[in-house]
């Protein structure tokens, strides 16, 4: 089955092409039909030695964007795709690519309905990408000639292939997370659980295991993740309950691995309860992100040696903001519950401001409504240009913005609680949440809705704590 569909999937792509053209003479159909596809197979070479070429910055390098999350090539050193995927399983391969990076030719995104168990008779729509389902079809096939072929190629590429086919398929709804979990472990065996990449694979399976309600395992699994990101330095004798270890790794991605595996821990013990946990795995986390040494100016830094140190102080926000609700829930001192809240949003705001290209401290000048001035809303030319770097840090402003409007939010609650409802400093903060995760819509300046990438939920949170807010406020000043 999985032959038949591959044989004709790139025939079907010429001939859906040709197929406008049908009224055209049979000699301008030949012409046409010849040129069709040399300029086919001119895209794909474009693919195969520009999109896929081996990182040649050596900055990069060193703060190893090059071996981010994503990985197309069997050898990172040689680039393209691995020649002993065969031509038919290299164009797959690269239509994968082609698909999830440039999408489909309408851009249109298909709905599905995806009913979760558990919640009775709800059937929720949501939008597939139609982008990840193409590529997903295409790393199935590719997939198919990777295992045809495994003895021919780069010990990495068959993993490879089956983590970007893992991470589509986790993206395209609920009901495919158990095939994804699948994958991801395949891929994990692939590895022989052992360096960096096997790591980040790790820290996925826990991420899937968690959505799918398995905490047990989701706990192993990023427990391997920590392991392996810190190597040979992991201290066994450490509390085993809590799984941070002493001291950091040297590499930059093994202490990316770490931070993210130390998120989704905290996160899972806060939300499942766990709270003297989750306050000591958010305590012990804090200090040791704080242990790796900072450049002493982000401005001066290289692009890339600032976006690592933006990542680790990105999640420092975040576990700032698991701790200040764990404190909040277990009834502590709410003063401490606020100096985490404003360290959260002030790094946060900081982070957001140097990925768009502003100077990291512009609080002087803020504006509440403005934080970021509309023409300066787009991630910096230094990071877009950069293949190795350009996912990694939209992904990291777009959670910038999310923890910023986050820790406000909560501030705002907290100084309404101590403060009234309505009161000046309680509106400030939820105005500033609304600010960091809006746009102003072009009809009304003062409505704002989500920024790009922050979900509707979200927003509605902001949205509705800020109106509720302001209505609170107006309605004192009439009396
Ligand atoms: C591991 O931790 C224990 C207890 O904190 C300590 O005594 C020991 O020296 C550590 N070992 C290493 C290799 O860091
Ligand atoms: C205000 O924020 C809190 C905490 O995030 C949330 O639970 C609540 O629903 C929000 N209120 C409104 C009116 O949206």
């Amino acid at each position: 089955m999985h032959a038949q569909n591959t044989a004709s999937s790139t025939s079907v792509f010429v001939l859906d092409v040709g197929k406008r053209f049908l009224k055209f003479s049979f000699v301008g159909l030949v012409i046409l039909g010849t040129s069709i596809a040399t300029a086919f197979e001119a895209t794909h070479m474009w693919v195969e030695h520009n999109s896929l070429a081996p990182e040649k910055d050596e900055e990069i390098k060193k703060w190893q964007w090059d071996l981010g999350a994503e990985h197309w090539t069997g050898d990172p050193v040689k680039g393209g795709t691995d020649p002993g995927l065969g031509i038919k399983g290299r164009h797959m391969l690269r239509a994968a690519w082609m698909a999830y990076n440039w999408g489909v030719g309408s851009g249109a995104a298909a709905t599905g309905t995806d009913s979760e168990p558990g919640r009775s008779g709800a059937n929720i729509i949501h939008i597939i990408d139609a982008r990840i389902q193409r590529a997903e079809v295409f790393l199935r096939n590719a997939l198919y000639f990777a295992e045809a072929s495994s003895s021919k190629l780069h010990s990495h590429t068959l993993p490879q292939i089956l983590t970007l086919h893992a991470a589509m398929l986790e993206n395209l709804g609920t009901a495919l997370l158990p095939d994804s979990r699948i994958a991801y472990e395949r891929a994990w065996a692939g590895l022989s659980g052992k360096g960096l990449f096997a790591a980040q694979v790790a820290e996925k399976v826990g991420e899937v295991c968690s959505r799918l309600g398995l905490g047990n395992e989701a706990v192993e699994w990023w427990k391997r993740a920590i392991q392996l990101s810190t190597e040979e330095k992991y201290n066994r004798t450490y509390d085993e309950d809590i799984h941070v270890p002493q001291t950091a790794p040297a590499s930059p991605l093994g202490q990316r691995i770490l931070a993210k595996s130390l998120v989704a821990l905290s996160a899972y013990y806060a939300q499942s309860g766990q709270l003297s946990k989750a306050q000591s795995v958010e305590e012990n986390a804090l200090d040791l992100i704080r242990s790796i040494p900072q450049p002493s100016s982000l401005a001066s830094a290289s692009p890339p040696q600032a976006l690592h140190a933006l990542f680790l102080l990105q999640r420092s926000s975040l576990l700032s903001i698991h701790l200040a609700e764990v404190i909040y829930a277990r009834r502590k001192s709410q003063v401490t519950c606020m100096q985490y809240l404003t360290a959260a949003a002030e790094s946060s705001e900081r982070v957001a401001r140097v990925l768009v290209g502003l100077s990291p401290h512009g609080a002087d000048e803020f504006n509440l409504h403005n934080p970021i001035p509309v023409e300066k809303s787009q991630l910096s030319a230094v990071y877009t240009s950069s293949s190795s770097m350009n996912k990694a840090a939209k992904g990291l402003l777009r959670d910038s913005l999310r923890t910023a409007a986050e820790a406000w939010n909560l501030l705002g609650i907290l100084h309404e609680e101590r403060e009234g409802p309505g009161s000046k400093t309680s509106l400030g903060c939820f105005q500033r949440a609304v600010g960091w995760a809006g746009v102003p819509t072009t009809e009304d300046p003062s409505i704002r809705t989500a920024a790009e990438g922050i979900l509707k939920a979200e927003w509605n949170v902001f949205w509705g704590n800020y109106t509720r807010a302001k209505h609170a406020a107006e309605r004192q000043t009439k009396k």
